[in-house]
């Protein structure tokens, strides 16, 4: 790190601490403490992932920080501080769950701040910088990576809020991307400790899109992927909170889907399947993909599959896919 990062670095760490002991033991912390406490965060994960709060005061880091010595400059370069129009600064997080995102060292090089209130962005995260690039970090990361190995498997969520829940209730290879696209730096980044990935975004048409996406990328990057399946308006999160740890890892985890599997149920969405000519259009899209699948048993269950859901011969269907793998070559 060179000298100015090191400042930085210092500064995130005096805030994490400082931030944590206000929702841990002030009445100014109280706010967030209770929010926590209703989502079910216990104090042991609110130690674990040092989780703090923003009080709602305009220049509070800005005061503390200059105690401390940290000079203007920094402090708006970190994202600390915003400036503002009238060249005064102000604190970027207030009246905000505080989340210290940490790189794969355990450094806090960042913060995600989530709203109380049903005012503003739901989250606000730090800017990027030489220390943050969202991109190439994956949240949790340096705490899951013993766990990944030991468990031979992945977990994939969106958002530190799943990461968190899961952890709490003893799943802890887990990691999120802070939002929906993973990238192919993330992807390298999990291939280098482990082949299987399971992709466990929301249930939403957005969490399912990105799926799709991600599946890609992992798939490029060498991964084995599973796609766990949630319903609308479920995340991993909120299963958790409602069914418990052990339904999560039977019936979301255990059940995830294969990608072929997940390529059948996604792309129904493109297609009215009750006019005969969509169906045959969709049945030709899942052949094509399935005639890149390098295992006969594997193409031989899909086309099974097929054939049992819009009534075909298996032999039809069969002679159809003969046709696309030849194309491939
Ligand atoms: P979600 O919208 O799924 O939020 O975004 P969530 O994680 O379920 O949050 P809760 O449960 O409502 O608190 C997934 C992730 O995308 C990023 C955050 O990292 C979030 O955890 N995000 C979302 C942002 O950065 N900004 C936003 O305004 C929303
Ligand atoms: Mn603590
Ligand atoms: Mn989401
Ligand atoms: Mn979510
Ligand atoms: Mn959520």
């Amino acid at each position: 790190y060179s000298e100015e990062n090191q400042r930085v670095l210092e500064a995130y760490e005096w805030l994490t601490k400082l931030y944590h002991h206000l929702l841990r033991y002030t009445k100014d912390g109280k706010e967030g403490y209770n929010y926590l406490s209703e989502r079910s965060i216990d104090d042991e994960a609110i130690d674990t992932f040092q989780l703090g709060f923003a009080p709602n005061i305009r220049d509070f880091i800005v005061k503390f920080l200059e105690k401390k010595g940290f000079n203007k400059q920094l402090l708006i370069k970190a994202g600390f501080v915003t400036l503002r129009e009238d060249n005064t600064i102000s604190d970027r997080f207030q009246g905000r769950v505080i989340f210290p995102i940490r790189n794969h060292l355990g450094k806090t090089v960042a913060f995600g701040g989530r709203a109380i209130q049903e005012q503003g962005p739901k989250y606000l995260n730090s800017p990027e910088s030489e220390l943050f690039q969202k991109g190439k970090l994956l949240y949790n990361f340096d705490l899951a990576k013993r766990h990944i190995r030991k468990e031979n498997e992945a977990v994939l969520f969106e958002g530190y809020m799943d990461v968190i829940a899961s952890y709490q209730a003893g799943i802890k290879n887990v990691v999120a991307t802070l939002g929906t696209a993973l990238t192919e730096s993330q992807a390298s980044l999990l291939k280098r400790y482990v082949n299987q990935v399971i992709i466990c975004y929301d249930g939403d048409a957005a969490g399912q899109e990105a799926s799709y996406k991600a599946a890609n990328i992992l798939r490029k990057a060498g991964c084995e992927v599973k796609i766990a399946y949630l319903k609308d308006g479920s995340d991993p999160d909120s299963f958790i909170k409602q069914n418990g740890a052990e339904a999560f890892k039977s019936q979301v985890l255990r059940a995830s889907d294969t990608y072929m599997t997940f390529y059948m149920r996604y792309f129904k969405k493109d297609y009215n399947l009750s006019l005969e000519a969509e169906r045959l259009d969709y049945i030709q899209k899942i052949l094509k993909e399935l005639a890149m699948v390098e295992s006969s048993l594997e193409r031989e269950y899909y086309l099974q599959e097929l054939s049992k859901e819009f009534s075909m011969s298996l032999d039809a269907l069969k002679e159809e896919l003969e046709v696309f793998r030849l194309k491939n070559g």
